[in-house]
């Protein structure tokens, strides 16, 4: 089986990412010379952003997989990615990053993103590791382009292939300038990469094959995909000074193992592994200690393979009930967040006791003199918004009711003041809404291992996600 089979041609000054997939499990990024001349160093805005933001090398940086890796499918209640959110949001968003690396093209990673409650990654790899964005804004990096312009000739690639009646042309948007992407059989698709392979060594193209998923073939640049693009990624970190402390890969298909071949990464293939994922790594990384396959699915796995190899907490809030049992290390204005927006769709779930003690206890955590500014404008008293809950206590409750923060940051404004931007989501039926949102909190008298105290919300809709009825947004 085939996962990935690389051709290069004699000519090539493309690093040598592994000829077959049994080779070179640390094939070399620093100490190989073709490798600077390949990924030339240049002043990324993109990096610089991140790194502005970080100011200091990421504790962890995370590179996952979507579809059926971050994204499971099968969950319609999204439950270990929500659990993962929280999880991300509470204790990495600040000082870690998180990495997306899919298939799709640009156009279907927006849709799946509207689609699922996925959080905002600070870089997106997208189409098998050809298209490399920053940020929100997903700035793209040029110098990504550049690189694989190199021994590329997309027109040949596709002239060729088009010679194969097995493979069948996949939609249009996921045709890209560094991908070229099919349909084929699996008990084709072994024979087929061989035979492309040789033509287009006759053609003297460099190009990699990957099949995955047991469905999709992708013709590449030989210098692109998901494992480059991350080496890549490495590459400027460390010339900037700015590794990672750790960096963990999360995959379940062919075109991720490429990503388990990086040195020094930790690697969990999640349970729902596809076979040529599992036989890649049977083949060539069988002893691999820093590599694990997840007896849990998707997003839950990957919480697993946090706690397994120690890179940081792993509870996610979300899996603690009651949060007045539970003592917090290391408390930050992103756990108070996730922590106040998940005890509000637990109330409005009714999966929280209707008690008074809780709206006194959260009332206690307002500023008696705060302010809510509305979405739709209105300025309230912040107790009193916390009053307001009373009415809507188990309102959805047996429908379906999510809410999820995202992009939380906190800025240090005062000795004990903090400002904290993030977006608030709520999904309530088929219907999805959110607001910007900032926040003014403050920690408690003595230290904020006491907590927060809330002073001040401002949220606006976001837009094309307003909503309609001003009087069920609460928070
Ligand atoms: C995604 C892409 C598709 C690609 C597949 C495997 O599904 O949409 O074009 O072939 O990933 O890489
Ligand atoms: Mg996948």
């Amino acid at each position: 089986m085939y996962t990935f089979q690389s051709l290069t041609s004699s000519l090539s000054l493309v690093p040598p990412i592994p000829q077959k997939p049994n080779l070179n499990l640390h094939f070399p990024i620093t100490s190989n010379p073709s490798f600077a001349l390949k990924f030339p160093v240049q002043v990324c805005v993109g990096i610089r952003i991140i790194m502005d933001r970080l100011k200091a090398p990421a504790r962890l940086m995370i590179v996952s997989d979507l579809d059926h890796t971050m994204v499971d499918h099968h969950d319609t209640e999204n439950l270990s990615l929500l659990r993962f959110n929280s999880l991300w949001e509470s204790n990495y968003r600040h000082d870690s990053l998180l990495v997306f690396s899919t298939g799709r093209s640009p156009t279907l990673y927006k849709e799946l993103r509207k689609e699922k409650p996925m959080l905002t990654p600070d870089i997106t790899i997208m189409s098998v590791g050809t298209e490399i964005t920053y940020g929100n804004s997903m700035v793209p990096d040029n110098g990504w382009v550049e690189v694989l312009n190199k021994k590329w000739d997309r027109n040949v690639v596709k002239e060729e292939a088009s010679k194969f009646s097995e493979l069948k042309l996949q939609a249009e948007t996921e045709q890209r300038p560094h991908k070229v992407s099919f349909y084929v059989e699996k008990d084709k698709a072994q024979a087929v990469t061989k035979a492309l392979s040789e033509v287009y060594e006759k053609r003297r193209l460099d190009v990699k094959i990957i099949y995955s998923g047991g469905m999709d073939l992708d013709i590449l640049p030989q210098g692109a995909g998901k494992g480059q693009a991350l080496a890549y990624l490495l590459k400027k970190f460390k010339t900037e000074g700015s590794p990672p402390v750790n960096t963990l890969v999360c995959g379940d298909s062919g075109n991720d193992a490429e990503l388990f071949s990086i040195p020094e990464v930790y690697g969990v293939m999640v349970s729902n592994a596809q076979e040529e994922l599992l036989h890649w790594h049977a083949e060539n990384a069988k002893g691999n200690t820093r590599i694990i396959h997840a007896t849990e699915r998707c997003a839950a796995g990957i919480i697993q393979a946090i706690g397994h190899f120690k890179l940081g907490p792993n509870l996610p809030p979300r899996d603690i009930a009651d949060f007045s049992d539970y003592k917090l290390e290391n408390l930050n204005p992103g756990h108070e967040v996730v922590k106040f927006f998940l005890f509000y769709e637990k109330w409005r779930r009714a999966e929280v006791e209707n008690s008074a003690v809780y709206l006194a206890s959260l009332k206690a955590d307002c500023c008696p003199s705060g302010t809510f500014v509305h979405p739709s404008g209105v300025e309230k008293s912040l107790p009193e918004c916390i009053n307001g809950l009373r009415g809507s206590y188990g309102d959805k409750q047996g429908k379906q009711f999510r809410v999820w923060v995202d992009g939380v940051l906190a800025t240090q404004v005062g000795s004990d003041t903090w400002l904290v931007k993030f977006d608030k989501w709520e999904l309530s039926g088929e219907e999805r809404h959110a607001t910007k949102t900032t926040a003014v909190i403050s920690s408690k008298v003595s230290d904020v291992s006491d907590g927060f105290t809330w002073i001040r919300v401002h949220q606006t809709w976001y837009k094309g996600y307003e909503g309609k009825d001003d009087t069920t947004w609460h928070f």
